[in-house]
């Protein structure tokens, strides 16, 4: 780039400096996010799941309004992504048959095996979601609470691509994640998270197929909606903040 004196070049070295900065940053998505999860996996606590100091007050009634969503799970294979400490990961080994809790951080996994070691359908995985495989048609309902807005597009697109093939015929995917804003009041300096607008994962969603036995299939949209917890406490907090919870079935039309 040629540029005419001092100044100009100095500009457009940091305008430059600036692009490569924003390029590697792109590059990156894995790092920076094991940075702030790093950053947040201190106390292995509520709080640090939800980055929010009223956490234990808000899982109260968070933890059961999400968990009345569900499909009932008796008899079925159930995959956590992103499971964290294992706020859901007890409630849901209750009723599934089998339940694999994964999280991509070491000492969040050991918290859940701590907590919820002694249910004996439960298997404790550590592994990032963008590297993980299972069998084709092995699994009955995907559950996952905040994990898609620590993907960046392409990795949360090929992610979709995955759990359409685990699935079985009639399985589902309830998924709920922060869109607009974040939702704790925590403050983070260094904040990585995608806050999507809720059409975006729909279309997301929508636009993955595969084929089984010949036959195209791919997800249909049960409803989305906010969460009430939440709501509820935004209105108090005197500010906006819309959460999005969707169910997709998977079918063969
Ligand atoms: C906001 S916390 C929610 C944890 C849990 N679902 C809950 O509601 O208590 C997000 C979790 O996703 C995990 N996570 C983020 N990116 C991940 C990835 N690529 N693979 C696996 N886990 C990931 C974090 O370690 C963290 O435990």
């Amino acid at each position: 780039m040629w540029c005419w004196n001092k100044k100009l070049r100095r500009l457009c070295l940091v305008e430059v400096s600036q692009r490569q900065r924003q390029l590697n940053a792109i590059r990156d998505t894995r790092g920076r996010m094991q940075h702030f999860w790093k950053a947040h996996s201190v106390e292995l606590s509520a709080k640090e799941m939800m980055l929010d100091d009223d956490a234990d007050a808000l899982g109260l009634e968070e933890i059961p309004e999400l968990l009345s969503l569900l499909p009932d799970l008796n008899g079925k294979d159930v995959i956590e992504l992103g499971a964290g400490i294992g706020r859901f990961t007890g409630e849901l080994s209750k009723t599934a048959k089998s339940v694999l809790a994964v999280d991509f951080m070491e000492k969040f996994v050991e918290q859940n095996k701590t907590v919820n070691g002694d249910h004996k359908n439960i298997e404790f995985l550590a592994a990032d979601v963008t590297k993980l495989d299972r069998p084709a048609e092995s699994v009955d309902v995907i559950f996952s609470n905040w994990l898609f807005m620590y993907l960046d597009d392409e990795e949360l697109y090929k992610l979709i691509n995955k759990l359409l093939l685990w699935l079985r015929e009639g399985g589902y995917l309830l998924f709920r994640e922060s869109c607009f804003h974040p939702s704790g009041n925590i403050k983070r300096t260094d904040n990585p998270t995608y806050y999507r607008r809720p059409g975006i994962y729909c279309s997301m969603l929508h636009s993955v197929s595969a084929k089984q036995g010949g036959v195209e299939c791919g997800f249909e949209l049960m409803f989305s909606k906010s969460v009430r917890t939440y709501v509820e406490v935004c209105i108090t907090k005197i500010y906006i903040l819309l959460l999005f919870i969707c169910t997709f079935q998977f079918y063969i039309p």
